[in-house]
């Protein structure tokens, strides 16, 4: 798409995630609206929103039942300091999500995106081996071609390579591992490099000294590394 001037220059005035200004109007997208499963940009070009913005929109973009939800709560209770108190509706939004997670998942606590999310696991981790008499307890294992997010830890958890490189040094206590694509053409079966795969992170657990590993942090299926579906067994 074409920028105006006013638009070229308000654009140079801000950040996209991960991509440099420069080149980023070059070829820029500025959305101007979005309904169902598409968006539109400022010329009025539809786009098939074919991930669901990132996994945001997976109901679809301006859904009708969203919106009166939204417009309800708006009209109720817009804002509650989360080192104060809670909303009563985040107890609701707790008992539904924990009633359909599995086994004893049903510990919550509600975010506004992915990277503070992580952020958070990772802290909530070290937190409960220091208060449970494991202080050393604190690396996390990830793999390669992971993304977990913008922010320092999601970002030091993430293995996306160059993305991270112009932000180093990174958070310390952080290792990787491949993912079960990796070496794939050296195994007679997608079963067995999965099986490799998830042997690597034992091998680095060992290696790193058991008493220092705190937890790993992995896509249930990947993303970033191409759309990775592991094996049951490899989980
Ligand atoms: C698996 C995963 N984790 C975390 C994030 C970061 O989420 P957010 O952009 O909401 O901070 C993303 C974003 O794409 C993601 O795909």
């Amino acid at each position: 798409m074409k920028l105006n001037q006013r638009q070229e220059q308000l654009l140079k005035r801000t950040f996209l995630d991960y991509q440099q200004t420069t080149e980023f109007v070059k070829n820029p997208l500025i959305v101007h609206k979005a309904d169902g499963l598409y968006y539109w940009d400022v010329e009025g070009k539809r786009y098939f929103d074919g991930i669901g913005g990132i996994f945001v929109a997976t109901l679809g973009h301006r859904h009708p039942r969203i919106i009166a939800a939204m417009q309800r709560q708006m009209e109720t209770l817009s804002f509650v300091p989360s080192m104060h108190g809670i909303a009563d509706v985040t107890l609701d939004f707790i008992e539904k999500l924990g009633g359909v997670t599995p086994g004893n998942l049903n510990y919550i606590k509600p975010y506004s995106g992915g990277s503070e999310s992580i952020e958070s696991a990772i802290k909530f981790t070290r937190q409960y081996f220091k208060q449970s008499g494991k202080p050393g307890k604190y690396k996390f294992i990830s793999r390669y071609l992971g993304y977990h997010g913008a922010t320092f830890g999601a970002m030091a958890a993430s293995g996306t390579g160059k993305r991270k490189t112009g932000f180093e040094p990174q958070m310390g206590g952080f290792l990787k591992v491949f993912p079960p694509t990796y070496y794939r053409e050296r195994f007679d079966s997608w079963e067995a490099c999965n099986r490799f795969c998830a042997q690597m992170f034992e091998d680095v657990i060992i290696n790193e000294d058991p008493d220092t590993v705190a937890g790993i942090i992995i896509e249930p299926i990947g993303n970033t590394g191409g759309i990775i579906t592991p094996t049951v067994e490899y989980f």
